[in-house]
């Protein structure tokens, strides 16, 4: 299957977000690596994804699982050779598998060698690749975002006898995009892979570029700048590739980072997610109608990208003290599942493994404006382990089978990166991707499913939205809408029946087929369609003139 052309591509894309280290281990060191991942490319293939998003594999310390690079132009040897991720690349692309990789550009580790340079003396050449000062009081505005770790947005670095920036852990020193040369050097970066083929980047951390005295620090004119500069290098050499930025910020602040379709192709829907699990939670659609009222238009070439679950905790930074408060009574009732302002567990876990939610929230994922982002594990729907620390917990080997390391490694399972998931509901041995390929009715063959049904349909890629309001506030409707196709989406977010009234007097006469099984329910005529609705279900209805 060729790669789809069309360089607006990552709007009908289904991306699968996955770390090579965790998803198959081919040399037995109870690592995975570029190879383990390439031959399961074929099982990625069949749950349908059209993308993947590869967490960093450059050489690093990992002591924020690759987000500290110490070299961003090679890979690093746990995860085999660049020649490896060369030909996992064209594997990929083979199959019509688009790739995306991390640009980790606002920092390095502390072990890189231009940081090393940058500390070795003030007047070296690299000096200014960083945000060095005498004192730690400058930017005091700025908020700390690794809150259980670090005390200071400043460290001491005591080779130069200076303070250095870190938005992030500390061995994680900020690049200085003050200086032209650092801006050439990013660029470089990104020119490298771009030559080898990858089809977009992540750009992690992207608000904190620039810092500047009296404000925040975030969401500066001149960061955005610095991001233009790129897309411009970007589009004038390779278009056809995408950005998207990872920008955990309010809508109206977000919007910038589209730019006048001169900045970012994509960015994640930081506040849309947790007020996802809000409706469930409160059985009432208000926060997520509210939210997306709030999110302004982006240009046409834009897109949102939506997701549940990411490799970090849950963020609850984009929600009010009361709304946290909540997540965390309703989510995360003991303290160890909370991390800085979030709750660092996997879906089928936060969600009970009520099979019933779950579906609802992935019908949610795949049919609200944006593209859908899966996290690897959560379409068998995997477990966590609250008992490793950070964010660790949710990322250990996938479960491939009830065998020896669940098929991950053939390593001592003492060797493994992380342990498997052994608990009796989420262990390997009752989930597992060759268990829930030959059940019927798993998660596994039901997630292939909807994602067929989407992608069935280029209006939820592509598609306007327009929200219902019954006076049933437990019901979430919207109607999805391209050129002259619609497609009707309805959500019950209650744990019990409801009956909802849908107003549907502009499509009179149309008949409603439920997308799932094709089947036909009746004409709209004069009167709200009624609908009767079991617990946590959900429909999408193409509505037909006949
Ligand atoms: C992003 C990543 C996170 C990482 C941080 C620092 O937020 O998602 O995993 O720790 O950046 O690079
Ligand atoms: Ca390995």
């Amino acid at each position: 299957m060729p790669l789809d052309r069309d360089t607006l591509w990552y709007k009908d894309a289904v991306i699968y977000q996955v770390h090579v280290r965790t998803f198959h281990d081919s040399n037995g060191d109870g690592i995975g690596d570029f190879r383990g991942l390439q031959s399961k490319l074929d099982y990625l293939q069949q749950l349908g994804i059209t993308a993947i998003w590869l967490m960093p594999f450059f050489p690093s310390p990992l002591r924020d699982d690759g987000y500290d690079i110490a070299d961003y132009h090679s890979v690093h040897s746990s995860y085999g050779s660049l020649e490896d991720f060369e030909n996992f690349l064209g594997a990929a692309h083979d199959r019509g598998i688009r790739v995306i990789i991390e640009l980790v550009a606002n920092h390095t580790s502390d072990q890189h060698p231009w940081f090393q340079e940058s500390r070795s003396s003030t007047d070296n050449p690299r000096r200014d690749w960083y945000v060095w000062s005498d004192t730690d009081t400058l930017y005091k505005e700025t908020r700390i975002i690794f809150l259980d770790t670090e005390k200071s947005n400043w460290a001491w670095d005591p080779v130069s006898k200076a303070f250095y920036w870190h938005r992030f852990f500390s061995h994680q020193p900020d690049l200085n995009y003050d200086n032209p040369a650092v801006r050439e050097q990013m660029w470089q970066v990104m020119n490298f892979w771009l030559q080898m083929g990858v089809d977009g980047f992540r750009l992690d951390a992207v608000p904190y570029l620039v810092e500047r005295e009296g404000t925040n620090c975030e969401n500066l004119p001149e960061t955005h700048q610095v991001l233009k500069d790129l897309r411009r290098r970007l589009d004038e050499n390779f278009p056809g590739r995408m950005l998207l930025a990872e920008a955990n910020q309010w809508p109206a602040d977000l919007r910038p980072y589209f730019g006048n379709e001169d900045e970012f192709h994509m960015a994640f829907h930081f506040p849309l997610m947790p007020r996802m699990f809000m409706g469930l939670k409160l059985e009432d659609r208000k926060p997520i109608t509210e939210i997306l009222q709030q999110t302004p238009e982006i240009p046409p070439s834009c897109q949102w990208s939506l997701f549940l679950r990411n490799h970090d905790e849950l963020t609850l930074e984009m929600v009010t003290d009361m709304e946290r408060d909540y997540m965390y009574d309703s989510y995360a009732a003991s303290k160890t599942m909370r991390l800085n302002l979030g709750i660092r567990r996997r879906l089928a876990p936060l969600l009970s493994n009520d099979r019933r939610r779950i579906e609802l929230m992935n019908g949610m994922l795949m049919s609200l404006p944006g593209t859908p982002i899966i996290y690897y594990g959560d379409e068998i729907g995997m477990g966590d382990n609250i008992n490793l620390g950070d964010r660790n917990g949710v990322r250990t080997p996938m479960q491939w089978n009830g065998e020896t390391n669940a098929g991950f490694s053939t390593a001592p399972s003492e060797r493994l990166y992380a342990p498997l998931i052994q608990d009796p509901v989420y262990g390997f041995p009752a989930v597992n991707v060759l268990r829930q390929k030959t059940a019927e009715h798993s998660l596994f063959n039901w997630m292939q499913r909807i994602i067929a049904v989407r992608k069935s349909s280029a209006i939820f890629g592509r598609g306007s939205i327009e929200f219902l309001y019954p006076a049933n506030h437990r019901i979430l409707a919207y109607v999805r809408k391209l050129g002259n196709d619609a497609i009707l989406i309805v959500n019950n977010l209650s744990s019990t029946a409801q009956a909802v009234e849908l107003d549907l007097k502009r499509y009179k006469g149309n008949i409603l087929i439920e997308m799932f099984g094709k089947n036909m329910f009746p004409r709209v005529g004069d009167l709200p369609y009624l609908l009767t609705m079991g617990p946590y279900q959900f429909f999408w209805f193409r509505l037909r003139r006949v």
